[in-house]
């Protein structure tokens, strides 16, 4: 069996190492993959968003299977591009993907369907907006680019100028091109968020082990927003009464919608979950697996990846029993000094070994290139340190011992990752 896996950070170094333990033994490649998966993976030099080139590659490789990871070319249709030309392909198709892909189609569904979320409007004119976010005078407020925008095209204005900084940037400045042209402007919610990821063939949606992102950059929840800085799984806050009611409320509803609508959602939707005290809400849909939540649900899971995948795509995903391992992960994203903004590329990563792996953890490699025999940083997220142990305090004890034994010139990480999941155990 051959698998190709589209993408090339740490989420995809999650997918295809989980893929190379099935027992179908894949031959597996990627497109683009980066320097660490290439010491697993066969790598291709094709551009994830590259469609057509993608499709070549395809056609020349005759994989049994296609794995989509990321959001764009989810979005961009790549999933029905390569079913058009025969190809198995595991992802939603664009009709599907646009959860992600539009803030104002997901809000208009679940408002429609009444899925719990914050409540919001709609603007695409900048005056407008701004007379909405006077009259209501709450803050923090939220402002959100309709469209893809990297993770950054969300904005927490604390105050009236802040808001009206956002919505002019947006709409008037197109921060984020077409898509800050429309702008959805949200109730600020609070609450510990949680990160679900699940399986879907469209009708059935199994929900995986729960995990919490760190998506500011500095200790202590400081600095800028991140794709994200670490993960651990399960997340304490989600108790078992919790995962009922986001089942009945959110999971299910929002899986029969999008076939009400004639958009059957195939593949890993990610709910973003903000357990408010007015019960679980929807801060967010995603398309595809969190990255890195990946990191840290996977080790954990159980079951055949390639039977769950086979399933999902041949829509009997209710008969697969899937199974967790009953511990916990936990992942220290290591990146380069001044991510998310601005960063140097290229230095020399010390303390790996020729597997880019190093003792007791294992390595997802999100920014790297291996040229030389060395492992060189070529991004702003560069590792995934990540430990899975019978507790949390193990798993974090092993991810931060081996993250002390790695480095590089202005190598940056949290030290406190876990630290509020910890706080809930003990408390
Ligand atoms: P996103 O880029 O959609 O993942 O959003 C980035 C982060 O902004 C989320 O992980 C939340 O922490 C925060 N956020 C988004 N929407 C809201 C909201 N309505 N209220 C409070 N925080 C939010
Ligand atoms: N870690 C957040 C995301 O993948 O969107």
């Amino acid at each position: 069996m051959k698998i190709l896996v589209v993408g090339g950070g740490g989420r995809e170094h999650a997918i295809i190492m989980k893929l190379a333990e099935s027992a179908r033994s894949p031959e597996l490649y990627c497109a683009p993959g980066n320097g660490g998966i290439s010491r697993y993976a066969k790598c291709f030099d094709v551009k994830a968003t590259d469609i057509p080139g993608m499709i070549a590659l395809a056609k020349k490789l005759q994989p049994d299977l296609v794995f989509v990871a990321p959001d764009d070319p989810l979005v961009l249709g790549m999933v029905d591009a390569m079913q058009a030309e025969g190809f198995r392909t595991f992802g939603p198709k664009a009709d599907a993907a646009i959860l992600e892909g539009s803030k104002i189609f997901s809000k208009e569904l679940m408002q429609k369907y009444g899925i719990p979320t914050g409540s919001y409007a709609v603007f695409s004119d900048s005056a407008e907006a701004i007379a909405y976010i006077r009259k209501q005078n709450t803050y923090p407020t939220v402002i959100k680019a309709d469209g893809l925008a990297l993770g950054k095209g969300v904005i927490l204005a604390q105050n009236e100028e802040e808001a009206i900084e956002a919505v002019k940037s947006m709409i008037d400045g197109r921060k984020f091109g077409e898509s800050s042209a429309r702008i959805v402007v949200e109730e600020y919610l609070t609450g510990p968020e949680v990160s679900v990821l699940s399986f879907t063939d469209g009708k059935t949606v199994v929900p995986m082990i729960s995990s919490m992102d760190h998506k500011r950059a500095l200790d202590g929840d400081k600095g800028l927003n991140t794709g994200g800085m670490g993960t651990v799984a399960p997340n304490p806050y989600y108790t078992d009464e919790i995962a009922k009611t986001c089942m009945e409320q959110i999971f299910q509803p929002t899986v029969e919608a999008m076939q009400k609508e004639g958009r059957p959602f195939t593949g890993c939707l990610y709910f973003g979950l903000m357990l408010t005290p007015d019960g679980p809400k929807v801060i967010e849909y995603n398309c595809r697996f969190g990255d890195p939540e990946t990191q840290v649900v996977l080790p954990l899971l159980d079951t055949d990846l390639v039977d769950i995948i086979e399933a999902v795509y041949e829509g009997r995903l209710a008969e697969l029993p899937i199974h967790w391992k009953q511990e916990s992960a936990a992942c220290v994203v290591m990146a380069s000094g001044g991510y998310p903004v601005k960063y140097e590329s290229g230095k020399v990563i010390s303390g790996l070994d020729e597997k880019g792996q190093t003792q007791g953890v294992f390595v997802y490699h999100a920014g790297t290139k291996f040229t030389d025999n060395q492992f060189l940083t070529a991004g702003g997220r560069v590792l995934g340190v990540t430990a899975t142990a019978p507790t949390l305090p193990e798993a974090l004890e092993q991810a931060y011992a081996a993250v002390k034994t790695i480095d590089w010139e202005q190598v940056h990480y949290r030290h406190d990752i876990g630290q509020r999941a910890l706080a809930v155990k003990q408390g």
